[in-house]
């Protein structure tokens, strides 16, 4: 029996599909009943027969700062994916990330400690790696400094030292460290929001860049690393590094949109700052553009993948073609 976490979100659901498929049993958590159709939504993207594997699930509701509600769910479980998190750049919310990121992995490794579970896989992000310099790829052994990272990814490196603690106290894990993920279905949040953008032609786009990662090319790696000989290591999950203008383009160009013109300049970016330090408290959102995300939009990131491409024999998926049907499935549900 395998357990989820986050099975209601974006990797989380595209992950259940891709273990129902596989015949495994599976248990995963949710909070609340509203975000199911969520998930059943994202199987109809890609199965005829979605209601069919859905209910293939068992599912537990619980929070992974309910320690009780926790515990019934680890019962029989060998094999844990620890995708449950919250993703928020707002400093508004710095308690409630290293709750829910920090405290509620060091839960969920406790529970796999304390239940012998064979093998945990936590998903973290490529927030959590250093910034190499003078152009060169970051590595997984670039070093991670606090200086200009959000409070989203101090929460996640909390998360990461929690699973190396456990790692310490004999739990074999590893940790899959994804660039911005891509995929079809969570189109009003996170990464889902480029769509909107690019498809709302804004015309303008940040200078910076990243690592970008296909949501199919992350959880087929999370199921590879958990079904290899490999333990108590990670591993940078990057498709391709892309400028902000070469992705929204390239979404634009496939919506059939106009292409963004105009790259924003650093005063602009912080006047962007300003208005969103002033509106967010009075249209009750949370900030995006902070100090320390524009940091992040201003500047270029770029990742190496070797040690994961290296590392399994699998098939990844080209991100052009997970674009495309995102878009397909975007433009489809607009109608
Ligand atoms: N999206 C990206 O671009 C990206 C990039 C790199 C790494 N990651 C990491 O990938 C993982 C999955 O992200 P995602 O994109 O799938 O995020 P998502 O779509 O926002 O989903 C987050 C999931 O975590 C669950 N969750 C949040 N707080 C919880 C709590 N207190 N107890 C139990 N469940 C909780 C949510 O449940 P509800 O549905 O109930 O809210 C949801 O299922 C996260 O660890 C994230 O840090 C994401």
């Amino acid at each position: 029996m395998v357990l989820v976490t986050g099975g209601t979100g974006l990797v989380g659901s595209h992950l259940l599909l891709h273990l129902v498929r596989t015949g495994t049993l599976v248990r995963a958590l949710y909070r609340t009943e509203r975000t199911l159709p969520k998930v059943l939504k994202v199987f109809g993207y890609y199965a005829d027969d979605a209601k069919t594997l859905f209910d293939q699930i068992t599912w537990v509701q619980a929070d992974i700062l309910d320690i009780p509600a926790m515990e019934s769910a680890f019962e029989g479980v060998e094999h844990v994916y620890h995708a449950a998190a919250l993703i928020s750049f707002d400093p508004r919310n710095f308690s409630k990330l290293q709750k829910i990121n920090g405290e509620g992995t060091a839960n969920v490794v406790n529970l796999c400690l304390a239940h012998g579970i064979k093998k945990l896989c936590h998903v973290s992000t490529i927030g959590t790696i250093g910034n190499a310099l003078n152009g060169e790829l970051a590595n997984e052994e670039t070093e991670w400094a606090p200086q200009h990272a959000n409070v989203y990814a101090v929460s996640k490196y909390k998360a990461e030292m929690e699973v190396w603690r456990g790692c310490q106290e004999g739990l074999k894990a590893v940790i899959i460290n994804p660039g911005v993920i891509l995929g079809p279905g969570f189109w009003t949040s996170g990464s889902g929001k480029f769509y909107e953008v690019a498809f709302k032609e804004k015309g303008f786009y940040p200078p910076g860049g990243t690592g970008f990662v296909s949501v199919d090319n992350v959880v087929a790696s999370m199921m590879a690393l958990m079904a290899a000989d490999i333990d108590n290591e990670r591993f940078i999950s990057v498709d391709e590094n892309l400028t902000y203008g070469a992705l929204l383009g390239q979404l634009a160009r496939t919506l059939g949109k106009r292409p963004p013109t105009h790259q924003l300049k650093y005063w602009q970016l912080r006047l962007v700052q300003f208005f969103d330090w002033c509106l967010s408290p009075v249209l009750g959102k949370e900030r995006r553009v902070t100090a320390d995300t524009i940091y992040g939009l201003k500047n270029r990131s770029d990742y190496d993948n070797t040690k994961l491409r290296n590392s399994l024999d699998i098939a990844f998926v080209p991100l052009d073609e997970t674009l495309q049907f995102s878009c397909h499935c975007y433009m489809k549900e607009l109608g």
